[in-house]
């Protein structure tokens, strides 16, 4: 069975647990007190996180809603947890919105690219099929799953110096990727299965990110002086093919007939920082409420 049962669950414990079913946590963590250069001494990883934090208000609306429109063909256990999908999606754009227009207060050139890629995002939500938009959110969740995986590698960059509100806005997102990465691929493989549109809108929504992501790389650097310096050319290069390395062979295998992202191997230690962000942080989770109360 590719997602998990609905059954009682009575505990912090158990729920964080459950590999399967994503939990929403509404987490204050002040996004847009966060100072843009987070990590002086990581500007490359910095400038590369920041352009994806600048995709997100565009690119995770667009998942929730083409899973939001599936709903009602889906059957009861999987319609539950992918309405926490999209609630979870919905939560990570707020964050990261807020986050953003910081960013934008210092790098203002980055407007660009956001509106950029909120007209391609909201273009394709309204013009392509809902099987189209479903494949593009299964294949695009492999990629947020891969990003997490290889930041699994490059945690010193997110704990060496770097602002810990930061850390725990780009860790929660990613931990929280990890925890739902099967869901909107059950709920394409539900409605549609086609393994050929996977593939294309996989090819697609990478080459989307590249474009985007290098360009607002490019425009941090510009900004801070940095173009010029061939050691920041070297490791921003350094970044982006070992990421390459990371998700061009999990969205290739992913293509394949008869895989299922829960043949991934996660990192194991993503739950247990998420049990640590809610003892950290205050943490709102209308889905476990009732469960901590019991
Ligand atoms: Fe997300
Ligand atoms: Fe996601």
């Amino acid at each position: 069975m590719p997602f998990g049962s609905s059954g009682p669950r009575v505990g912090r414990w158990e729920v964080m647990h459950d590999h399967h079913g994503p939990v929403l946590r509404r987490v204050e963590i002040d996004a847009d007190q966060i100072d843009p250069v987070w990590n002086p001494a990581a500007a490359e990883f910095v400038a590369a996180a920041n352009a994806v934090s600048l995709l997100m208000p565009a690119v995770e609306p667009y998942f929730a809603g083409a899973v939001r429109r599936a709903l009602p063909d889906l059957e009861p256990t999987l319609a539950g947890i992918a309405r926490t999908f999209v609630r979870q999606e919905l939560e990570h754009q707020r964050q990261h919105r807020r986050f953003n227009g910081r960013l934008i207060e210092r790098f203002p050139a980055l407007a660009r690219p956001e509106a950029r890629s909120r007209w391609i995002y909201g273009w394709l939500s309204r013009t392509r099929s809902l099987r189209f938009s479903l494949a593009f959110a299964a294949a695009s969740e492999t990629i947020a799953y891969s990003l997490a995986r290889w930041t699994s590698d490059h945690l010193a960059e997110f704990l060496r110096g770097a602002d810990p509100a930061a850390t725990d806005l780009f860790v929660w997102h990613l931990a929280e990727e990890v925890e739902h990465k099967s869901v909107a691929f059950d709920v394409w493989a539900a409605v549609d299965g086609s393994r050929w549109r996977y593939a294309r809108a996989g090819a697609l929504s990478i080459a989307l990110l590249a474009w985007l992501v290098l360009w607002s790389i490019a425009l941090q650097m510009h900004s801070e002086h940095r173009l010029r310096s061939p050691a920041t050319w070297w490791r921003t290069g350094r970044l982006l093919v070992s990421f390459a390395f990371e998700v061009v062979p999990n969205l290739f295998v992913s293509s394949l007939p008869g895989h299922h992202p829960d043949q991934f191997c996660d990192p194991d230690w993503y739950r247990h920082w998420l049990v640590d962000l809610e003892q950290r942080r205050p943490v709102a989770s209308p889905d476990s409420a009732g469960r901590r109360a019991s």
